[in-house]
This record gives C-alpha cells, sequence and structure tokens, in this order.
C-alpha cells in the first residue's frame, strides 16, 4: 500500500536540520549568557514551540525551569481566528522570576501580546521573549521578539513543531507548504 507522507506537501525547505540545530545552539547560548546566574523559568507555548523548546533547553548551560501554557488561535484553519484562547496555564508561580516565553513563529503578534499581559500581571522579575521564527511583515514594530531564530517571508510554513491543522509538526525542517495544501 502506498503511504501520503508529509513531504509530498512541501515547495521547498527553508531551514534544513542542520542550520535548525546550528542557530538554535547560539540561541542557547545567548540565553546563558544573559541569564545564566538567573535561573530562568522557560515557558513552553504548546504546541507549536515543543520541538524548538526542548532543543533549546537542551543548548543552555546553566540550571533553568520548564513550565508549559497551551494556548490555540487558529485551530484547523490557516487563518487566525484574532482570539486567543487559553487551554492549560502554568504550573507553578512566576512571581519574582525571570521568565523566557518560548514560542516557534510569530506572524499577527496576537499570541505574544496576550502572553506578555498575561505574565506580566503575576509580577515577574524580567520577560525576555524568544520565537524560532518571525514574520515581520505581519506586526508591527511593537510587537517585536527580544530574540528570534529565523526572519521569513509571509509564506506558510510547517515543519520542527509548526503544524497545518496539527499535521506536518514532525518534519525535522522548515518546509513551505503548497498553496493547494491549505486554501
Ligand atoms: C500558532 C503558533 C503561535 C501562534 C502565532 O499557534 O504556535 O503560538 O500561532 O500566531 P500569531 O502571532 O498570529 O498569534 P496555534 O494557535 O496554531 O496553536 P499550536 O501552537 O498548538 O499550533
Amino acid at each position: 500500500m502506498l503511504i501520503r507522507t508529509p513531504e509530498q506537501d512541501i515547495e521547498r525547505i527553508l531551514f534544513t536540520e542542520k542550520t535548525i540545530a546550528a542557530r538554535v545552539e547560539q540561541l542557547g547560548a545567548e540565553l546563558t549568557e544573559k541569564l545564566g546566574h538567573e535561573r530562568p523559568v522557560l515557558i513552553c507555548v504548546l504546541k507549536g514551540a515543543s520541538f524548538f523548546y526542548i532543543d533549546l533547553c537542551r543548548s543552555m548551560n546553566c540550571a533553568i525551569d520548564m513550565d508549559f501554557i497551551s494556548v490555540a488561535s487558529y485551530g484547523a484553519s490557516a487563518k487566525s481566528s484574532g482570539v486567543v484562547r487559553l487551554i492549560k496555564d502554568l504550573d507553578n508561580n512566576i512571581t519574582g522570576r525571570h521568565i523566557v516565553i518560548v514560542e516557534d513563529i510569530i506572524d499577527s503578534g496576537l499570541t505574544m501580546q496576550y502572553l506578555r499581559q498575561l505574565f506580566s500581571a503575576r509580577g515577574p522579575k524580567s520577560i525576555t521573549t524568544v520565537s524560532f521564527l518571525d514574520k515581520r511583515s505581519r506586526h508591527p514594530d511593537s510587537f517585536k521578539t527580544d530574540l528570534c531564530g529565523f526572519e521569513i517571508p509571509d509564506e506558510f510554513v510547517v515543519g520542527y513543531g509548526l503544524d497545518y491543522a496539527n499535521y506536518y509538526r514532525n518534519l525535522p525542517y522548515i518546509g513551505i507548504l503548497k498553496p493547494e495544501c491549505y486554501k
């Protein structure tokens, strides 16, 4: 029986596994330099950031705490609903802690803004944001992330945690999805 693989739906690869690994190492080193003495709380924004988050945590050469939050605004659609839904909150108190919000992508910037506001109200000592990808042309400058893996054009990307309708997350690279697969 022929199995339809996710690879068949990819127009081209934007970032290979090797390129991703090298960039994540750099980001881990930057974060270690910045917060290494503070035992930061790294917050994974499920589900998209999961692969990036684990690699980033492994690349940090210091003590960290790990926590997870689940939010969604896209559902099974290619367009944001415009409303961020909180599905699962953090397990731990972040008051007085240095926190790092770890995202896979900033598109409209709505999710990161929502999380900044949510966490600010809890009195952390500092908030650092890091996103593996950033679609700079899609959001205002005020939504810019502190650290970013790669700025990308306005293309529909999947893989390394990013999905379309929960599909393609397990591709080890970032690829551009063929338009006929989501339109
Ligand atoms: C995606 C992605 C970011 C957010 C970015 O999450 O993981 O969290 O959208 O888009 P924005 O900048 O326009 O808000 P999604 O809601 O698809 O949930 P998922 O991470 O579980 O796929």
